[in-house]
């Protein structure tokens, strides 16, 4: 960090603590004020990305394992520790009278969830219920829109397994017919990956599915794009999108991706409590979505009739609120830039590693913080337990349709110094690699 800032820096605590105010954003001093924590003083505009004493306090928020370098928060991410006392507190209130808090009280302030949720997401609370998981919100979505016999799905055989397996359950038992695409990622163009989809429509095309991330790369797909296309070859074609990935990771609102549907996880990305999920839906496309837990009226306006569920966790519903609340603290536009800098920081590195690929683009406009690699000669499954074995480093082995490959996902709270220890366990397990390969070779 430049010296004038640390100084200036200090001179702001120096000042705050004299005159007993603080001298941070009100977001900041509230965050300040609920976790004990000090945080150095931004303004809006600072750019932060390479500011480790910005992130060394971000990373104190979190309760991250010294003893395991998780690099696989795209599976799931932790909790923040206010959201871990929140959830805690919700927790310990509920039991003193389960039915009286739960059904009362908490389950009123769903409806400020939602419309935080709402604000965040950039439409309507009437658009929006809370649900699981976008496991949840999309089979809600894929398995509640009417289909007849003969009419077609596009997708891609990159998409989540979940999804492709709920495709496929109706194309069994209704009849559907599957259109799949096959994604050679990475792809840096756009206009390509749209002429795949347009290739798949036809007269019968009635759905379109598109990962807005994809999971096995970290590849963002131009949804409003393929949305647009879609509509264009027919108006009447409904656009289910995943945003599992990329909802509070990257810069978006959902409008602006032009979907009827769209599904996500709460627990990832946002860092809400495990168990949490949201399903939008267009408000016009309500009504004709049936629900998969039956309220009264299944062809009701209301988006409501999503959350049927029967009892579930309402302290974690609850808790998500905080989850917002520090998201926003952060901002939305620092997260991006901060988690694609710590996928460039370790990619960048291993480059010029022999035997290193990776089929994740790193340019902002098609990636974020998730990063496949794999080692020539190597199966996935042999470097991840390679890099556990090595340096305790946790990730995720992929071999996926035309995907094989590490996945690598920092978050937030990951100190560099665990991407440096990450490139030199691959430096070392691709070293072992190629002397073994030079020694086999000589014999
Ligand atoms: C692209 C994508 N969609 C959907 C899901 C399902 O998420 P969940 O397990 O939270 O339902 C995942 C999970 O990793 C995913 O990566």
């Amino acid at each position: 960090m430049p010296e004038n800032l640390n100084s200036r820096r200090n001179f702001v605590k120096t000042i705050g603590s004299f005159a007993g105010v603080l001298t941070v954003s009100p977001a900041l001093a509230a965050w300040q004020k609920e976790t004990g924590l000090h945080i150095p003083a931004v303004t809006a505009t600072e750019d932060v990305t390479k500011d480790e004493d910005f992130w060394g306090y971000i990373q104190q928020a979190y309760s991250a394992s010294p003893n395991v370098i998780n690099l696989n928060n795209g599976g799931v991410s932790p909790q923040p520790i206010v959201v871990q006392n929140a959830l805690d507190q919700y927790n310990r209130l509920s039991n003193e009278a389960p039915s009286y808090y739960m059904w009362r009280t908490l389950d009123e302030a769903r409806e400020s969830v939602r419309m935080k949720l709402a604000d965040l997401a950039g439409c309507s609370p009437e658009e929006l219920a809370i649900n699981r998981n976008a496991s949840e919100a999309l089979e809600t979505i894929i398995f509640g829109i009417n289909l007849q016999r003969g009419d077609e799905v596009v997708l891609t055989k990159q998409d989540y397994p979940n999804v492709i397996n709920a495709w496929k359950q109706r194309e069994k038992r209704e009849g559907i017919v599957l259109k799949f695409i096959n994604l050679d990622l990475p792809i840096e163009d756009n206009q390509l990956i749209v002429r795949q989809y347009k290739e798949a429509f036809s007269s019968q095309t009635k759905a379109v599915m598109i990962t807005h991330m994809i999971n096995w790369s970290g590849q963002i797909m131009p949804a409003a794009l393929i949305s647009r296309a879609a509509k264009k070859h027919n108006p009447a074609i409904q656009v289910v999108i995943d945003g599992a990935h990329s909802f509070a990771h990257i810069n978006y609102k959902i409008p602006d991706l032009e979907g009827d549907y769209y599904g996500t996880s709460l627990h990832k990305w946002l860092c809400c409590p495990f168990g949490t999920g949201m399903l939008y839906v267009k408000q016009a496309r309500i009504k004709d979505v049936w629900p998969m837990f039956a309220p009264e009226d299944p062809q009701s306006p209301d988006i409501r009739k999503f959350e049927r569920l029967g009892t579930r966790s309402f302290p974690t519903e609850m808790a998500i609120g905080h989850a917002i609340n520090f998201h926003n603290t952060i901002g939305i536009e620092r997260k991006q830039k901060r988690l694609h800098y710590l996928k460039n920081y370790w990619v960048e590195k291993c480059l010029s590693i022999p035997g290193f690929s990776t089929i994740t683009s790193l340019k902002p406009e098609f990636s974020g913080a998730i990063a496949t690699f794999a080692i020539k000669g190597l199966a996935p499954g042999e470097v991840a337990t390679e890099l556990f074995k090595r340096s305790r480093i946790h990730t995720s082995a992929t071999v996926w349709e035309n995907i094989s490959g590490v996945r690598i996902t920092p978050h937030l709270y990951t100190p560099l110094k665990d991407l440096d220890r990450l490139v030199n366990t691959i430096h070392a397990i691709a070293k072992g690699n190629v002397t073994a390969a030079n020694r086999t070779n000589s014999k």
